[in-house]
């Protein structure tokens, strides 16, 4: 079943709880998030980077992704993660994708407000819901500490809301994307998105929210990964976001550290072994069971009515 974000996240809230938006590129990852909500009877969104589209092919990429939430009874959506190509969003809009983002960050204010209002007006003609983003969510070079990170100012979220009309907003709050994203301890501005939250009624996302887990950055290292020193949003800052107005959740770094050390596992432990449905068989499952994690940890298992 496929709603929008703008839905998907409105009960979300109403629920006191967050929906995990899991980032796909095949079919593994797409029957890791399915198989998981299923299993856990959760909602979830299903996302694509443009990235994922041109890896996998977006007709590609999005039949898959349509055939198994249409199957499932569980509540999906299928969303476009960071859009920032025109084409590539105009062309969700004709797949059928039910949520975009149009990141428009690296802009300034007056040309996010712009970009963002136009890609608005196109998904709303398609009843497709629209996350615009607003301060800076660092890259894997960046630390939270970069002076190229801009925490999104609650003022601003107001001006920006109303003038775009976006349905949900992704806020910079201290986080960062990849597996890189403290140098110490997880720190996020929870007093800030109370302050955000305070000031607009629209669901609000949190990205670069992966956990990084030790015990499975360590798997990765002992079969052979090459990593540095990773670190991620510990459990208890996601809980106080979810706390505090956070329902959408980004997750990809996670998915990728876990397909990583299994395949690694595999291939380190069973040196005989050459048929890819082995190799990728089992990162299918452990992706599998970190997105149950995850989806208990955001207390959206149970949640989902069917
Ligand atoms: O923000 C999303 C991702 O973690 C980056 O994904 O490498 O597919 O662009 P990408
Ligand atoms: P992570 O790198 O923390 O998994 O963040 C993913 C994300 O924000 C995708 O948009
Ligand atoms: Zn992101």
């Amino acid at each position: 079943m496929l709603l929008t974000n703008k839905k998907i996240q409105s009960i979300a809230e109403k629920g006191h709880y967050a929906v995990g938006a899991f980032n796909v590129y095949d079919m593994e990852s797409v029957q890791a998030v399915v198989k998981a909500a299923e299993l856990e009877n959760s909602p979830a969104i299903i996302a694509t980077t443009e990235g994922a589209i041109e890896y996998a092919g977006h007709e590609f990429l999005a039949m898959l992704i349509k055939l198994a939430a249409e199957r499932s009874k569980m509540p999906f959506t299928m969303h476009l993660d960071h859009g920032k190509d025109m084409e590539i969003i105009k062309n969700c809009l004709k797949l059928g994708y039910t949520s975009v983002m149009i990141d428009a960050s690296h802009f300034d204010f007056k040309k996010n407000i712009e970009v963002t209002r136009k890609v608005v007006t196109m998904a709303h003609k398609k009843g497709a819901s629209v996350e615009a983003e607003l301060g800076t969510i660092g890259g894997v070079e960046d630390s939270v500490s970069s002076k190229n990170i801009l925490l999104t100012d609650p003022r601003d979220a107001k001006e920006f809301v109303e003038k775009t009309g976006c349905d949900t907003l992704a806020i910079a709050i201290g986080t960062s994307h990849g597996a890189y994203k403290f140098a110490g301890e997880s720190k996020l501005d929870i007093k800030r998105l109370g302050e955000i939250k305070n000031v607009i009624k629209i669901p609000l996302v949190l990205h670069g929210a992966s956990g990084i887990p030790d015990a499975i950055v360590k798997k990765a290292r002992f079969f052979g990964a090459l990593l540095g020193p990773a670190h991620g949003v510990s459990d208890s800052d996601i809980k106080a976001a979810v706390a505090n107005g956070i329902s959408k959740i980004n997750i990809d770094s996670d998915l990728r550290l876990t397909f990583d050390a299994s395949v690694r596992e595999v291939l380190k432990t069973k040196p005989e072994e050459f048929d890819p449905r082995k190799i990728l068989g089992p990162a299918r499952d452990q992706m599998t069971e970190i997105i149950r994690y995850k989806m208990k940890l955001f207390g959206s298992s149970g949640k989902a009515k069917s």
